[in-house]
């Protein structure tokens, strides 16, 4: 995800530069380069051996030392990174940026550099509220350095309140955000995911066995893409991405009620979601006694969102998967044309490394001019990007 990408990952003194370790894992594991610049007083809390051993880079702290710095030659840390991070980021450290004051390497290389910068604070929760402190963040902000806000918690200071640094996975998330080109900025996007359970009496329902992480990946590839995203998603057990709306549902109605509720404000629907075809006629108030030999249920038939949808898009593009286990293109061929679709996600759910519950998929695209699209198994969040390429493209923003 990361691959290619020189990172700088700046950290000063503080008792949350354990989780600077952790955040360097997940960058090296998402294939980046990452070169650690310490402050002297980071290094009283975690030793630089551990950010060397980890990046496979030696560790920054001398301001002096950089120009001879052997691999680095002529060509500054500055200018050579992608993306400045400085977790977890003191008071003092965002003190001195804002003010303009470079008195050590880190302050040097964050001042001289024109890549994003973005900023993890971590500090005491009267120093985060601090006037003085609150003017610096918003000067920072808008000259354009990026925050991840911290979270409320309990400080190693002993007091309770914002200022514990955000969770190493948040500020990643954040990092490969400031890294994607945002070539869905105004698009909002609606994303419908997991299944839908149609209860039978309060213990127990009919439903089927969609993860959520197809529609979640599409979820999270739009809004690091740009997108403002509104996830509505069945019971799953994923956790949501980061920066997206969720809107929590359990059946097919509820469903339909929740999207048409967002659709004035949606320009793209994609439907991810596995909705129950059918639904028990009637629940039980309570929970049905084993008393029959056989038990027979009654179903009736759910609202189809999707037809629905097609009937009322307007100008919005409109996404629908199928999932199938025969005939897959002419199958969806008839959803894409019945549901009134701009593209259908053609799944053969039967196919190993395909549909539900699976990292993966292997999917035709299939559009309304009658171009089928192969594409080869790949995992759901590249698969993600590709759908929203594709979007781009029916958009006629983007290239292929
Ligand atoms: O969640 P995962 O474990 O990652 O699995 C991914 C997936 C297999 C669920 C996903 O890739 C997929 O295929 N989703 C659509 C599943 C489905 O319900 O397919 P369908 O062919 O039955 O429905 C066609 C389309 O109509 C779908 O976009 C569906 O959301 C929509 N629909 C269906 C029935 C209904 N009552 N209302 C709908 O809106």
């Amino acid at each position: 995800m990361l691959k290619g990408k020189e990172i700088v990952l700046g950290v000063t003194g503080g008792i949350a530069v354990y989780k600077a370790v952790e955040l360097l894992r997940l960058l090296v594991k998402a294939g980046a380069d990452v070169h650690v610049v310490m402050t002297q007083s980071a290094t009283e809390f975690v030793t630089p051996l551990t950010f060397q051993t980890l990046s496979k880079n030696p560790v920054h702290m001398e301001l002096f030392n950089l120009i001879s710095e052997e691999r680095i030659g002529h060509i500054s840390l500055a200018e050579r990174a992608d993306l400045f991070i400085v977790a977890p980021a003191t008071a003092n450290f965002i003190g001195k940026i804002a003010c303009g004051l470079a008195d050590d390497l880190l302050t040097t290389t964050v001042m001289a550099t024109r890549a994003p910068v973005l900023i993890a604070p971590a500090m005491n929760v009267n120093m985060y509220h601090n006037p003085i402190y609150r003017e610096n963040e918003e000067r920072l902000k808008n000259h354009g350095y990026l925050f991840v806000p911290p979270v409320s918690g309990m400080l190693a200071c002993g007091y309770e309140g914002e200022g514990k640094l955000q969770a190493p996975e948040a500020i990643f998330e954040e990092a490969v955000a400031a890294l994607t080109v945002k070539s869905l900025a105004g698009e909002r996007i609606l994303v419908t995911a997991g299944p839908t359970l149609e209860e039978i009496d309060p213990v127990r329902y009919v439903s089927n066995h969609s993860s959520g992480k197809m529609g979640y990946a599409l979820a999270r590839q739009a809004r690091l893409r740009g997108a403002e995203v509104t996830l509505v998603t069945g019971p799953t057990a994923l956790a949501p991405p980061c920066g997206v709306n969720v809107v929590r549902v359990r059946s097919a109605t509820e469903m339909r009620d929740a999207v048409f509720a967002a659709l004035d404000e949606t320009d793209i629907v994609i439907k991810a979601a596995a909705v129950a075809d059918y639904r028990p006629k009637v629940r039980a108030g309570s929970k049905m006694k084993k008393i029959q030999e056989s038990l027979t249920i009654e179903l009736e038939k759910n609202p189809d969102i999707l037809a629905e949808l097609g009937a009322a898009k307007g100008g919005r593009l409109l996404v629908g998967f199928a999932a199938e286990t025969q005939d897959l293109v002419r199958n969806a061929t008839t959803k894409l044309n019945a549901k009134n679709l701009d593209l259908i996600v053609a799944n053969d759910v039967s196919l190993e490394g395909a549909g539900f519950n699976v990292d993966t998929n292997i999917v035709k695209l299939l559009y309304r001019d009658g171009r089928v699209e192969e594409l080869p198994m790949m995992g759901k969040e590249e698969l993600a990007g590709v759908i929203l390429e594709r979007m781009e493209l029916l958009r006629g923003k983007g290239t292929k």
